[in-house]
């Protein structure tokens, strides 16, 4: 295979250098809020909360206060085992007061929990860009949201959010776009963006990159190796270039971009195509089985060219996880995630010593290092949603587990 080294490229290919910036535009229209809009009929149900500037300062704050989910007016009694800025000690008799942070939003708080509800009961959160998957370990390490609560503190608890808040606009072409506009940070309207829970079957998720509108090359997302897969490959690259000729070749504003699909099997003979999410053709989205230098040399113009197709082959190193922890340069330190990790009666008494934690960390040196719904499962919205009309089917048996 052609391999060019970085230091000295065969003449006329790429290097990562050559990748141009991104618009800011384009970061844009890659988030959810901007492509929920024309997609919204081939994508699972989801809400889009525009942010309030009183749950901006919330999410701004330090520390981790949550609603009381609970709240009992007869009583006083603050101790209601949940992350509380008190640090409560049994010995004290004077507790500081707690105050119900969700206050400050209440119209937001109170729209946030009628679409948990709405939705079925349980979400998977993200801002425009990023779900907190660097802080599922929380919850059980899954993201799946059953309260108000616990969407604050995966977001709050999160570097992924943080760099959606702080850092959308990083390494982007910041020369004005058509309309003589340069877009900055503070013209960025944040959403929550609450989705129903799917039961996701991950091998079944397929990243496909287009250049110039069009299809260059799809890879599997969940890196582990299925034999199914290769099976069924010639039947999945069909489903996915019909599905990306009816709905996004033409009508997604940018040449250049990234989507993220999923490919379920809902009845035992049909498949069906759902969008789960844009990326920026940048080198902030993650090529998986592909490096973005193999991508940018390939060429969709050329004659006989042909998208490739790859999966984690048997052999592969990735297949026996050798290729480190998900999100471990993310994560904390062991003790905390022992926390997280033995549910919530545990969760209650991390809350209640997270100042103790976190002074010990620091004085250890170790303080933060970065600073399928309850329905079939595998499907991914009601069928009475009415928003039901998309998607692309085979009536083909796929052997997805
Ligand atoms: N509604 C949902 N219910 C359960 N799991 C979901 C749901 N939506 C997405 N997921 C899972 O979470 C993964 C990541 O979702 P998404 O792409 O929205 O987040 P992201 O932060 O953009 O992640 P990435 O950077 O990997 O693209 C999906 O591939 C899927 O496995
Ligand atoms: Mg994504």
């Amino acid at each position: 295979m052609d391999t060019p080294s970085a230091s000295t490229p065969p003449k006329g290919k790429k290097t990562i250098n050559d990748f141009p910036k991104p618009t800011r535009q384009h970061i844009i229209n890659c988030g959810f809020p901007e492509w929920y809009k024309l997609y919204r009929s081939i994508t699972g149900r989801a809400r889009v909360i525009p942010f309030t500037q009183g749950f901006l300062d919330y999410l701004n704050e330090d520390g981790i206060v949550l609603p009381d989910e609970n709240p009992n007016p007869q009583s006083n009694d603050t101790d209601s085992g949940i992350f509380s800025s008190a640090t409560t000690n049994d010995d004290d008799d004077d507790e500081d007061e707690y105050e119900d942070p969700s206050y400050r939003f209440a119209e937001f708080h109170a729209t946030v929990r009628a679409a948990i509800t709405q939705l079925g009961g349980a979400v998977y959160p993200k801002l425009n860009w990023s779900a907190p998957k660097d802080a599922g370990f929380i919850i059980g390490n899954v993201l799946k949201c059953t309260s108000a609560s616990d969407v604050y503190l995966l977001l709050k608890s999160s570097n992924f959010i943080t760099h959606d808040l702080e850092h959308a606009f990083d390494d982007t072409d910041d020369g004005p776009d058509m309309g003589g506009n340069v877009l900055k940070q503070e013209d960025i309207q944040y959403a929550l963006v609450l989705r129903k829970w799917v039961e996701v079957i991950t091998s079944v998720e397929f990243r496909v990159f287009v250049k110039g509108r069009k299809l260059v090359c799809v890879t599997q997302r969940d890196m582990n190796y299925y034999d199914f897969l290769e099976e069924g490959k010639v039947e999945f690259m069909a489903l996915i270039e019909e599905f990306f000729e009816k709905y996004l070749e033409k009508t997604f504003p940018d040449d250049d971009f990234v989507f993220d699909v999923y490919i379920p099997k809902t009845i035992v003979t049909e498949s069906r195509v759902w969008l789960v999410d844009i990326n920026p053709f940048a080198i902030r989205t993650d090529p998986l089985t592909f490096s973005w230098t193999e991508i940018l040399n390939m060429d969709p113009n050329e004659e006989g060219f042909e998208p490739e197709f790859r999966l984690i082959g048997r052999n592969d190193p990735e297949a026996y996880g050798f290729a480190g922890a998900q999100y471990s340069a993310h994560k904390l330190p062991q003790e905390v995630v022992d926390a997280g990790n033995a549910g919530p009666a545990s969760i209650g008494e991390f809350a209640r010593n997270w100042k103790e934690i976190v002074q010990q960390l620091e004085g250890a040196g170790l303080e933060d290092s970065s600073s399928n719904e309850e329905e079939e499962e595998g499907e991914i919205k009601d069928e009475d949603e009415g928003e039901d009309d998309g998607g692309v089917k085979l009536d083909k048996k796929t052997d997805a587990p």
